[in-house]
């Protein structure tokens, strides 16, 4: 791929050099809606398509080697395919994929969460973050009777139909088609780090049972969380009596060992997990404190809730999870991943101020997010990791609002035609990837804003 500049557009250099994507999804378009298996990996005019990823690369079906800041959408933390990994999931397949009894793995698996995730008193296992947090939720509803929870404005939590609402922008109150009235009507929505609004909210509301929060801020800190908005809440929600809900299906064993709640020292009652819990494979968990995980057991004279799920607990999930926390216990992978990104955040605001170009790249812990039109003071080089810069205040509407698509897509093509696969404006790194990966992203970008501004996108 070349990285000099031409005369073609990033838009035609991008659909020159992917023919076999562009092949494979003229095809995929026959089979799936918008020709794509999930949202995210919906890109005009295609996406491309991945045959076999390693370490922090993946390789794609024209034959380009690809540095890789999707990580399995925050799955991998060791990176692609880590040898150990790959040989417990060999193992175990050989053994049996599915018993359909309980199974050593599992116990193995969950023993693991619980010592690494201070809440974690009692584990059930689910088969992703959303079930885990649907779980919660109706849990909570369970143990406190009341059938309200609040959440917070751009936090994600799933799909399901709960925690759709306020999930993206507009934050307008616009409903999320296809969730009916009355499930919206029990999720209220503040805007985050505003420790004064969730108090007024909670004591105007009796009906609110439970809070939940992605606890370093909405779309993996896209608006930043820091530890003095988590205390506050476990004040608050000590004090007043809800039930506390970290959704660390992204942050869990990747900000820390024990997740954001280890890091910030702040226990919540109740986890959701997913993503690295099950080293690349589906899986996720509920875990938290023993007496609200115990509404899961049958007790004489109180209501149980009813939890099945085919895929609760796999074993091939469970294999590539304990090999996965294993290496996670040792604090090695989650200390490489967050210095690579503090590494490459630095060096590309040192090249967005060399050229003059007001963009600026903020984050925490190993995830970056990039903010084009940016104006104000740039972030400290030698800040260490969670003291950087909160742009703009944390306005949720510039940071995390409605983005342009002309430009993300641009983004997008210009990134993977310099070797960069990168989440339109924000990527996550991983313990794989090195010095070398860094340098090329940051040439990467600096060609892809570079032809951004030449032909005139923003
Ligand atoms: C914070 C958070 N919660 C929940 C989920 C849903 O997890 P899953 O995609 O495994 O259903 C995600 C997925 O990205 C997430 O980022």
């Amino acid at each position: 791929m070349s990285a000099t500049a031409t005369r073609s557009t990033l838009a035609e250099r991008y659909i020159a050099a992917f023919p076999q994507s562009q092949a494979r999804y003229a095809q995929a378009r026959t089979i799936f809606p918008a020709g794509v298996t999930h949202d995210v990996r919906m890109m005009d005019p295609f996406p491309i398509y991945v045959e076999r990823a390693k370490g922090s690369q993946k390789w794609d079906v024209d034959g380009h080697a690809i540095i890789d800041y999707f990580v399995g959408h925050g799955a991998l933390l060791l990176g692609h395919s880590p040898d150990d990994v790959v040989a417990a999931v060999q193992e175990q397949m050989a053994k049996g994929t599915h018993y359909g009894s309980c199974h050593d793995l599992e116990i193995g698996w969950g023993e693991r969460v619980q010592q690494l995730v201070p809440c974690a008193e009692r584990v059930r296992f689910t088969s992703s973050g959303t079930e885990a947090t649907l779980m919660a939720l109706r849990l909570c509803r369970i143990v406190t009777g009341k059938p309200k929870f609040l959440k917070f404005l751009g936090h994600f939590h799933g799909w399901h139909d709960y925690v759709a609402i306020a999930a993206d922008a507009p934050y307008d109150g616009t409903g999320v088609p296809g969730v009916p009235d009355a499930v919206a009507g029990v999720c209220v929505s503040v805007p985050p780090n505003d420790l004064n609004r969730v108090e007024e909210t909670l004591k105007n509301d009796p009906a609110i049972g439970c809070v939940i929060l992605e606890p370093t801020g909405g779309h993996w800190g896209t608006v930043p969380i820091r530890g003095e908005f988590l205390r506050g809440l476990r004040d608050i929600c000590t004090r007043l009596g809800r039930i506390l809900i970290f959704d660390e299906v992204i942050t869990g064993f990747r900000v820390a060992p024990g997740g954001a709640q280890q890091y910030y020292g702040v226990t919540p009652d109740l986890t959701s997990l997913a993503k690295i819990l099950a080293g690349g494979l589906p899986g996720g968990c509920l875990a938290g404190r023993e007496e609200i995980m115990s509404y899961l057991e049958p007790r004489p004279g109180r209501v149980k809730m009813k939890h099945p799920g085919t895929y609760n607990g796999n074993p091939l999930s469970a294999a590539a999870g304990i090999a996965v926390l294993d290496r996670v216990a040792t604090g090695e992978p989650t200390r490489a991943a967050n210095a690579s990104a503090q590494q490459l955040r630095n060096r590309l605001n040192a090249m967005f101020a060399a050229n003059n170009w007001p963009w600026v790249a903020y984050g925490d812990f190993s995830m970056i997010k990039v903010l084009p039109n940016y104006q104000g003071p740039r972030p400290d080089p030698n800040a260490g990791v969670n003291d950087g810069l909160i742009p703009l205040n944390g306005d949720l509407n510039v940071l995390d609002g409605a983005s342009s698509a002309r430009l993300t897509t641009a983004v997008r093509q210009g990134m993977l035609l310099n070797g960069v696969d990168w989440w339109k404006l924000a990527g996550m790194t991983s313990s794989a990837h090195t010095a070398a990966d860094i340098a090329q992203t940051v040439t990467a970008m600096e060609n892809t804003v570079g032809a951004i501004l030449r032909e005139g996108i923003m």
